[in-house]
């Protein structure tokens, strides 16, 4: 079976909070870019309107003035009670007062058109009264237009050394029967101000004709060009138009124009933005928000890495600690503190699993060693019993036979050294014979109260002075309430020697100490504990001390039954005989007997 791809927890829970900070993020600057968007459109679309109305009303009083001093020229020329001569000096007079005026020029029907001018002005430009002439010759006035509107303007620039428009009025004078029009030549300089150059808008004024008439930047005045980029023109020249704002296409730009009429003559004024410029806040504030929504998700990923790790740092642990529970290693522990949560807790609990089997294992494989140890001794002790039953009485009739026949052999003759040996060595056979039936339980002695301490002190007296000449010191420490026990005390009195002994031989001839001990451990079990200073058991030696024949010792010198006699000697009164030994520290025996009654015995 193919193995499924493993996602670790930590990358689901990491992809899991950027998808959610994604999604929150990406509305959050939709919404904000969309509110902002259509809020930024009304408000640019206001703010080309109100300009524009502000404007119309700055161009509007501009004109009026042009107008009303323009009523001031035609009076003096039409002035009767004045001298020629007089005349044309005010009239120059006037010219250099009002600087913005070229030209000005009376129709009159039945004669030729009288017209004065500013030679200064003209001649500043280099150009002639005649050219002036030419132009309009070459252009018309609209007369239909002329007659409709009371005042009519439009850009007659044709030459780029002078900007100019042309407004025609048409006055009544009280000595004549029709109005005349009158038609000024007039700078655009004032005009130009007013549109002046900004950053972002476009500002311009339309002329009676379609064409532009003022805008921001003058160079587009000359050769006069039509507005025919704005939609609905006709309707915005329209004198009842009330102007508006719309959203276009200009020069391949999108562009938005809030357009505002004029009451002079049918101008509109109009100021224009492209959506771009318009929108360069809107669209900083969302590269703003792409880059923090970029940090954040950043942040996010590193925190959402950290956590993770955090969270399933502790999971690994607990993860791995389960294997080794699984492969029997108990002994193993899981910080789950530092997390302070469930999954703490849960450590806490696998811990304290951990530690229960832990014990548990080590109670079952002492149980265990325990068991296969008494086993062990009762099969030791079975063969040790079959052994003394068969050998016991074969044993002692050699005995009998060897010390009946040395009786009747004379002390001198080689027979008699010979039986005298065999009676020694049959002495010591019936020596372990006796001692193996001890360890196996099979000899029969009685059982009495007994003193521990007295058993204890008796022993002590028996080997003080083989200790004291191999330099042994013995020391003691004896509870005084100790109460008896039910028991052999010439059996618990060889024990303590064979343990002394033992002590003493495993100095070999180095000074040392051995000390006794008696406690009341509990209320039915008393502890002797027999402690040196020697050499210590090894490990590997300690689980066969209480076998019989086991020794270290050198062949003739030790038989290896002395610990097993005292195992079955301490087996028989019901109790349990322990060794606690570190090799280079010393070695203690601990034995517990039990505290009985007779009867309960
Ligand atoms: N206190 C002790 N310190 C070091 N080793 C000891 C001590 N007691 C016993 N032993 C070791 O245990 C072995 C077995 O002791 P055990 O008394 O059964 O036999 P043994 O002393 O060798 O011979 P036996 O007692 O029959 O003369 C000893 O040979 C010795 O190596
Ligand atoms: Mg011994």
């Amino acid at each position: 079976m193919i193995k499924k791809f493993n996602i670790p927890i930590r990358f689901k829970i990491m992809l899991a909070v950027l998808i959610i900070i994604t999604v929150v993020v990406s509305i959050i600057t939709f919404t904000m870019a969309n509110m902002f968007h259509t809020d930024k459109t009304a408000y640019i679309q206001d703010t080309t309107s109100t300009i524009a109305v502000h404007k119309s009303q700055e161009v509007a009083s501009l004109l009026k003035g042009y107008k009303e001093r323009l009523h001031i020229f035609v009076k003096l020329m039409y002035e009767r009670d004045l001298y020629q001569e007089q005349k044309s000096k005010l009239i120059k007079q006037l010219f250099e007062d009002f600087r913005e005026y070229i030209a000005i020029t009376l129709y009159d029907t039945d004669i030729t058109p009288a017209t004065v001018y500013d030679a200064e002005s003209l001649e500043n430009a280099g150009l002639t009264i005649d050219d002036l002439a030419l132009y309009r010759k070459d252009n018309p006035l609209p007369e239909a237009q002329i007659h409709e509107n009371k005042i009519y303007i439009e850009n007659s620039t044709f030459t780029d050394k002078l900007y100019t428009m042309t407004m025609v009025i048409s006055y009544q004078d009280p000595y004549e029967k029709v109005p005349r029009i009158v038609e000024a030549v007039i700078s655009l300089g004032n005009l130009l101000e007013l549109t002046g150059r900004s950053e972002i808008f476009d500002t311009f004024l339309v002329d009676s004709r379609g064409n532009l008439l003022a805008h921001s930047d003058p160079e587009k005045l000359f050769p006069v060009t039509s507005v025919d980029w704005i939609p609905e023109l006709e309707i915005l020249l329209n004198p009842s138009s009330l102007g508006g704002t719309f959203e276009y296409e200009y020069k391949g730009k999108q562009v938005v124009g809030g357009f505002a009429p004029l009451d002079m003559g049918s101008l509109i004024i109009g100021v224009q933005i492209q959506k771009t410029a318009a929108y360069l806040s809107a669209r900083e504030l969302l590269d703003n928000l792409m880059i923090i929504s970029f940090i954040l998700l950043t942040i996010a990923a590193l925190l959402g890495i950290f956590w993770s790790k955090r969270f399933t740092k502790p999971i690994e642990k607990l993860s791995n600690a389960t294997k080794k529970v699984g492969k029997g290693e108990f002994d193993i522990t899981v910080d789950g503190e530092e997390t302070g949560d469930e999954i703490g807790e849960l450590s806490n609990s696998f811990n304290q699993m951990a530690s229960e089997l832990n014990i548990r294992e080590k109670a079952l494989k002492d149980a265990h060693s325990a068991l296969v140890h008494s086993e062990k001794m009762a099969a030791f002790g079975q063969l040790g019993a079959g052994i003394a039953h068969e050998v016991k009485n074969p044993l002692a009739g050699i005995l009998g036979f060897a010390q009946l026949s040395l009786r009747k052999t004379d002390k001198d003759s080689n027979i008699y050294k010979n039986l005298s040996v065999i009676e020694k060595e049959t002495k010591r056979c019936k020596n372990i014979i006796d001692n193996l039936m001890k360890f196996a339980r099979q000899e029969k002695v009685s059982f009495m109260p007994v003193s521990v301490n007295s058993v204890v002190e008796d022993s002590i007296a028996i080997v003080d002075h083989q200790l004291s000449i191999n330099k042994v010191k013995l020391g003691k420490k004896l509870e005084d309430n100790i109460p008896n026990i039910y028991g052999n005390g010439n059996q618990i009195q060889q024990v303590l020697i064979n343990l002394m002994i033992n002590a003493q031989q495993a100095m070999n001839g180095n000074p040392g100490n051995i000390s006794l001990e008696t406690a009341l451990v509990d209320a039915d079990k008393i502890e002797i504990c027999i402690r040196d200073d020697g050499p210590g058991i090894p490990e590997e030696v300690q689980s066969k001390i209480f076998e019989p024949f086991f020794t270290t010792k050198a062949a003739g010198e030790g038989t290896g039954l002395g610990l097993s006699v005292s195992y079955g000697i301490i087996k028989d009164h019901g109790g349990e005989i322990e060794i606690d030994s570190e090799t280079g520290k010393g070695t203690s025996f601990i034995i517990t007997l039990p505290v009985k009654s007779s009867e309960e015995a």
